[in-house]
């Protein structure tokens, strides 16, 4: 008898804690992505600051940066190498304000590597920062000892020097840090870059693909500013932190000169937390042609192409459509993130070819095994299949070769999350179903990291064909440096 009140009155306490949770969770929630007025910044201008057209937010609009190609200082056209420094700079994000930042080979973000399906590839990687840190290629298939997680890591003034070649198809890849402790704040001060393969097919296609021109990377990240202009990074939020601002490539909401022809846009959602829902401000149609890991099979029409953190897009948009002198909006829903803005016409001799790329795709039957990976909590208590990472221990043994089939889903109830970004390291899987139902036809392709909704189920089905040491996890790098990270040995 008295333990039954004993037991109500716990209940009757923890029903009040998952009350204030779920309040606390609400405001920021996939849906709620709108600039909050009272945070933006209004910056007194000199006369000769207001060099260009300011939008409502006050913020002066700035031409979209657009990352520099990385030179290849390897002659032999079988082979590349690069240079990467990571290092501390600063910034002008906000008129007249300075922000301290990190990138690579500059003040934030990093140059585009731009890389040949063959090619054997060496990277020279400096760490000019005060702390460790590491370089992650992801979506890159390489060897454990390669792929530049946690167990790599770099000390300040080391250099690493991964060599690997490339062995996969023409896709937009991505390089971040990946240290224990440290990956979210360092990808939010701005370590982060492109990584760019071609192949034989995806340079015969004849798709825009003259780099800076009519091939343009889109970066895309939210950040929070203090009153002197530094981030703000704020993790205390159940999804991980997030900004009131938009940013493409290291700019505010910026704009981008375009001809009117077909431009394609390689989209990477850098951001820590946000999703992305992607529109244009006239609603109007456009293609995505590839996805994380490849060229799609054929292009899939759009309006709205939702992305979550570390996923990529290449799309092309049709500016023919337009006249001079329009202004066409890439939004998040409702919210600006960049302006395109329509110039003179012109003869475009690019193709949106309906045959892109040729997928073998995996049958079931050739999984070894079917493995559950489960998606538990929210804020800081996360975990998979009930643990944290822990660097000294393997999660899974896989053997080289294998082919699995992963049931990934989100575990409902009080602590559940809006969705949780699922990234496998060191290779490209398929989509095989979501909650036992057909996959949108712009996920029919190779992918490294899903998104799996709040109440969800997606099975996929993955390959290792790389030795070594690789990290799966929740890309909210909140939610990853939380513990939500497991650890697999292919052998
Ligand atoms: Cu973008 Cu562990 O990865
Ligand atoms: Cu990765
Ligand atoms: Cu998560």
């Amino acid at each position: 008898m008295q333990k039954k009140w004993l037991l109500g009155v716990i209940l009757g306490i923890s029903l009040i804690i998952f009350g204030i949770i779920g309040v606390l969770y609400n405001p920021i929630s996939k849906d709620n992505l709108s600039l909050n007025p009272n945070t933006v910044e209004t910056p007194n201008l000199s006369e000769n600051q207001q060099s260009g057209p300011s939008n409502n937010s006050g913020n002066i609009i700035r031409a979209l940066p657009i990352p520099k190609l990385q030179e290849d200082i390897d002659p032999d056209p079988n082979r590349s190498e690069f240079n990467l420094v990571a290092q501390e700079g600063s910034s002008n994000f906000i008129d007249g304000k300075t922000t301290p930042t990190l990138g690579y080979n500059g003040n934030y973000l990093g140059p585009v590597l731009k890389v040949k399906k063959g090619n054997e590839v060496t990277i020279n990687v400096e760490n000019k920062l005060s702390d460790d840190t590491s370089v992650h290629w992801h979506g890159l298939e390489v060897e454990g000892a390669n792929d530049g997680g946690p167990h790599q890591v770099i000390h300040p003034e080391e250099i690493w020097k991964p060599s690997f070649p490339i062995q996969q198809e023409a896709a937009t890849l991505w390089f971040h840090p990946h240290v224990i402790g440290t990956t979210a704040t360092q990808v939010y001060y701005g370590l982060a870059g492109l990584i760019i393969v071609e192949d034989d097919n995806s340079l015969s296609l004849n798709l825009p693909n003259e780099y800076g021109a009519n091939d343009i990377p889109l970066v895309l990240q939210d950040r929070r500013f203090d009153d002197d202009g530094s981030f703000v990074y704020n993790d205390n939020m159940m999804e991980g932190a997030f900004g009131d601002k938009m940013m493409v490539n290291g700019a505010i909401t910026p704009y981008l000169d375009v001809d009117q022809r077909k431009m394609r846009f390689r989209i990477l959602n850098g951001a820590n937390a946000r999703n992305f829902n992607l529109q244009l401000s006239d609603s109007s149609q456009y293609y995505q042609i590839g996805t994380d890991g490849g060229l799609l099979e054929a292009p899939v029409t759009l309006n709205t192409l939702f992305l979550s953190p570390g996923e990529r897009a290449e799309i092309v948009v049709d500016f023919s459509r337009y006249s001079k002198g329009e202004e066409i909006e890439l939004r998040n829903k409702n919210t600006l993130i960049m302006t395109f803005r329509i110039g003179d016409e012109l003869v475009d001799n690019t193709v949106i070819p309906d045959v892109l790329n040729e997928i073998k795709w995996f049958d079931e039957s050739v999984a070894s095994t079917i493995k559950t990976i489960e998606l538990d909590g929210m804020g800081h208590m996360v975990t998979i299949n009930g643990r944290q990472f822990d660097m000294h221990r393997i999660d899974d043994k896989v053997n080289l070769g294998d082919v699995q089939i992963w049931e990934i889903s989100t575990i409902p109830g009080m602590m559940t999350s809006n969705g949780h970004p699922f990234h496998i390291h060191g290779t490209q899987f398929q989509i095989l179903s979501r909650d036992g139902g057909e996959i949108p036809d712009n996920e029919k392709g190779w992918k490294d990291t899903v998104f799996i909704g709040g109440t969800e189920t997606v099975r996929i089905i993955v390959p290792f064909n790389y030795k070594g040491a690789f990290m799966y996890h929740c890309h909210i790098l909140e939610h990853e440096e939380a513990g939500m990270m497991g650890q697999l040995e292919v052998y």
